[in-house]
């Protein structure tokens, strides 16, 4: 027995992922092992400040109490029924989320890639059945260097080539534009528009490198589409519930989508929930056995959900991440005053990156995440030289400022290699 094995150390548990765990992700060397509100712990037992938040699922903080109670009194009396019954959680949920988001009703499923594949089949089926495109021709725009999630007609239309490559042959029926363009898009619909379903957009490309879009963007894409007779559809899987400021993205312009996805901080990140929102005259062309999921609305994913949008009310994480984003950002613009290693600083509320001064392919940006982890602060690279930092929404103006500190101190002291 080795001592790793022994001792259950860091490096024990890193090997049994590399050697029993499909290497489809690169992890920063750190195995967590506890958590809660801001913090992380490690297996030795470090704490550090987690700035990534399980990309944006737990902006309520680690093992918030109100939506562990929630998970374990409902895991004890019922967690799954199928939606082969009724049960008596779904329904008040589907009511407390409609009336919240503002949409006739909802379509519940577990992951963000299914509630965004679920989008994608709702849309085509309305420009079928409603807006009357013949011949199975339906198309959706769609932008450039997206990210929907990985299932196959997802990747279909990323044009990032390790989503993509070697994963086809790729579901038809999408065109790609350039983000924030609305020339680009209005000549595709101008083009087109008998025979498009749907625009579908993140409001700010989180996974791209957090490319906050102009002001405008979302308001004149959303009156195009309205003008062409398209659907609007935000994927707001990671901009959604108060990470950048407000319930979702899009209510920065006061747009409300024709299609809304969520998922992650749907549940606190607590357990997998996602939701498709839509009103009547779309969501009603899908009947019994036309769609659907297991697990996809049962009663321990509502339960905690109920709870986890109770936690973003009560502790006013929209005003914090709106108050503490602006915060962040100005100090973080003071700090790239001191130093050339960072270009730039962009993002709206707290979901932020930082642009490091290098080439798009340099390990920078990756070292310098390991001299923030040895500091205390987790983030991850994002797209080569880019750092996204989007703490859970719950932290303190005192905690901010501290991880500002690490941020700084570690900047100031970082050689490149
Ligand atoms: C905008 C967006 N849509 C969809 C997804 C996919 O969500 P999931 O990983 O839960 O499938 C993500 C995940 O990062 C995302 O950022």
């Amino acid at each position: 027995m080795s001592t790793a094995e022994k001792t259950k150390n860091s490096q024990y548990f890193i090997e049994l992922e590399n050697d029993y765990g499909a290497h489809n992700y690169h992890p920063l060397p750190v195995v967590l092992d506890k958590g809660e509100g801001v913090y992380v712990w490690d297996v030795e037992g470090k704490k550090y400040y987690d700035f990534l938040s399980a990309y944006s699922a737990v902006n309520q903080g680690h093992s918030h109490p109100k939506i562990v109670d929630a998970l374990v009194n409902q895991a004890q009396k019922l967690a799954l029924t199928s939606r082969a019954f009724y049960n008596s959680k779904l329904g008040e949920y589907e009511k407390k989320v409609t009336q919240l988001f503002g949409f006739d009703k909802v379509l519940p499923m577990n992951s963000g890639a299914e509630a965004v594949e679920t989008a994608v089949k709702l849309a085509r089926k309305w420009s079928y059945e409603v807006k009357g495109i013949k011949g199975g021709s339906a198309k959706i725009i769609v932008c450039e260097n997206n990210f929907h999630g990985r299932t196959t007609t997802i990747v279909s239309f990323s044009n990032d080539p390790d989503a993509h490559n070697n994963y086809g042959p790729f579901t038809p029926g999408f065109i790609k534009i350039p983000y924030n363009d609305l020339a680009a898009l209005e000549q595709v619909l101008k083009e087109d528009a008998s025979d498009i379903a749907a625009f579908l957009v993140e409001p700010i490309q989180g996974e791209a490198g957090v490319y906050v879009p102009d002001e405008g963007f979302l308001k004149g894409a959303s009156d195009l589409c309205k003008k062409y007779n398209v659907l609007f559809i935000a994927d707001e899987v990671q901009t959604g519930i108060a990470r950048t400021g407000k319930l979702i993205a899009c209510h920065h312009e006061e747009v409300q989508p024709d299609i809304l996805i969520l998922g992650k901080a749907l549940s606190g990140g607590m357990y997998p929930v996602s939701a498709v929102f839509a009103n009547n005259p779309i969501m009603n062309v899908i009947h019994p056995g036309q769609h659907g999921s297991t697990f996809g609305g049962n009663p321990l994913a509502c339960a905690v959900a109920m709870a986890a949008l109770d936690v973003v009310e009560d502790e006013n994480l929209s005003e914090r991440a709106e108050k503490l984003g602006q915060l962040f950002r100005n100090e973080i613009k003071k700090l790239i005053e001191k130093t050339d290693l960072i270009a730039n600083v962009r993002g709206k509320g707290l979901l932020n990156a930082i642009i490091i001064n290098d080439s798009q392919h340099s390990p920078t940006a990756w070292n310098l995440c390991l001299d923030l982890m040895k500091n205390g602060l987790l983030a991850k690279p994002t797209h080569g030289n880019i750092i996204r930092l989007a703490p859970p929404l719950v932290i303190t103006e005192e905690q901010l400022m501290e991880c500002v500190a690490i941020i700084e101190k570690t900047v100031l002291e970082f050689k490149k290699g």
